[in-house]
């Protein structure tokens, strides 16, 4: 079985709005500058106790119903994320505890690009046979690493976690191939300066807002348009499908006129592209995940689509993947997933007393009539 179909997705984001409006009574901006400049309106910031680890457990829950799976069916866990809950313990080992999952996991760290990147990882791993389903998170609470008094940051981003589940099947879908590239010679375009190895945590780092991100959003901004239709393509080809084949793009939110180029670039029409840019700003790792959630939510992605995936990011890096998603609905599970968690898990504590019940009411018929 070597291809990896997205069985399962989900996604949480934060209860909290944080509209344009609110942002003008907090820094010199206006709602028309971040509307015309980069097509958002409003964001979703994480609360007190709302955490990368948490919204992420979250998201993976919903995706592992939809899979119909337990978490101890999992066979690794890959969370795709810039601002874990702590620099040690990895979170995805918190999320694998609190899912209760018995297995392998890891944080990818490759700035808005971590999804896809993670996404190919764990298409790898079932093509070699090594593993049958891996959890695929890109999660962020890049809210806590802003400087809220910088105007050419704080308007960008937002909080969210999206993940998939990807399991072994017989049939091409998931990853038909992809496309990851780095050049690491502009990373000072996109960086947190203070609080790692060469400029430690200290009062000076405080002092300085060296520990929050720092952006030259000019050089970010050209450095998207060269990267985005290119990997694109190169993911098409690589599938060995054109462009005509494919029924949905998307792209990583981080501007809408960026996604604007791409589509001109690619000479797709715009309307190929999924964009909710407007409603939760730039999640990071989280974008891709939660905007493909949404697609398929919203029946734009459907039973067989091929879509491309495609981000950028800090690093700086880039990833495209061509994705064929294979059936969505199992039936059978349409119906459990529309109850809410604290009941599924007394329904399977009944069930299970039932089982038992029932095993030890049949018991002695069994033993009478084998004993015949
Ligand atoms: O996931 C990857 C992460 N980052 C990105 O993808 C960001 C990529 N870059 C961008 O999206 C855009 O470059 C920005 C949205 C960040 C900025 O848009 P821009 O059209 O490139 O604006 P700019 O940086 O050239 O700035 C134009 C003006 C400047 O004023 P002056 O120097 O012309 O007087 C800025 O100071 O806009 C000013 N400005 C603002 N004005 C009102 C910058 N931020 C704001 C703001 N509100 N929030």
């Amino acid at each position: 079985m070597k291809y990896g179909r997205i069985a399962g997705w989900g996604k949480c984001v934060p209860q909290k709005i944080v509209t344009n409006r609110d942002l003008e009574q907090t820094v010199d901006t206006s709602d028309e500058w971040i509307v015309t400049r980069t097509g958002i309106r409003e964001r979703r910031i994480a609360g007190e106790g709302e955490t990368t680890a948490s919204m992420s457990v979250a998201a993976a829950r919903q995706a592992l119903d939809r899979a119909g799976i337990q978490a101890f069916d999992l066979d690794l866990i890959l969370v795709a994320t810039s601002s874990p809950d702590y620099l040690l313990p990895p979170v995805s080992s918190m999320i694998q505890d609190q899912l209760g999952a018995q297995c392998g996991a890891f944080t990818l760290v490759a700035g808005c690009t971590g999804f896809v990147y993670g996404l190919a990882t764990a298409q790898q791993f079932i093509a070699g046979g090594a593993y049958k389903n891996i959890l695929v998170i890109g999660a962020e609470v890049i809210s806590r690493n802003i400087d809220w008094t910088d105007r050419n940051t704080c308007v960008l981003f937002g909080d969210g976690a999206g993940a998939v589940v990807v399991q072994a099947s017989e049939s091409p879908t998931g990853v038909l191939s992809f496309v990851l590239g780095s050049d690491g010679s502009g990373a000072e375009h996109l960086i947190v300066p203070g609080g790692g190895v060469v400029m430690p945590m200290s009062q000076r780092v405080v002092d300085e807002r060296a520990h929050y991100i720092r952006m030259n959003g000019r050089e970010v901004f050209k450095f998207a348009t060269r990267v985005m239709g290119k990997a694109a393509v190169e993911a098409i080809e690589k599938s060995g499908l054109t462009l005509a084949d494919i029924d949905l793009v998307i792209p990583h939110q981080a501007n809408e006129r960026i996604i604007e180029l791409a589509a001109r670039q690619l000479g797709l029409p715009l309307d190929k592209f999924f964009i909710n840019i407007d409603r939760y700003g730039n999640t990071s790792a989280a974008s891709i995940p939660i905007a493909l959630v949404e697609a398929i939510e919203q029946g734009r992605c459907t039973e067989n689509s091929t879509l491309v995936l495609v981000g950028f990011g800090a690093g700086l890096t880039w990833a495209a993947a061509v994705v064929k998603m294979g059936v969505l609905e199992q039936p059978r599970f349409a119906m459990w997933r529309t109850i809410p968690g604290r009941a599924k898990t007394r329904a399977r504590l009944a069930m299970g007393a039932l089982s038992m019940r029932a095993g030890a009411f049949l018991l002695p018929f069994y033993t009478r009539v084998t004993r015949r």
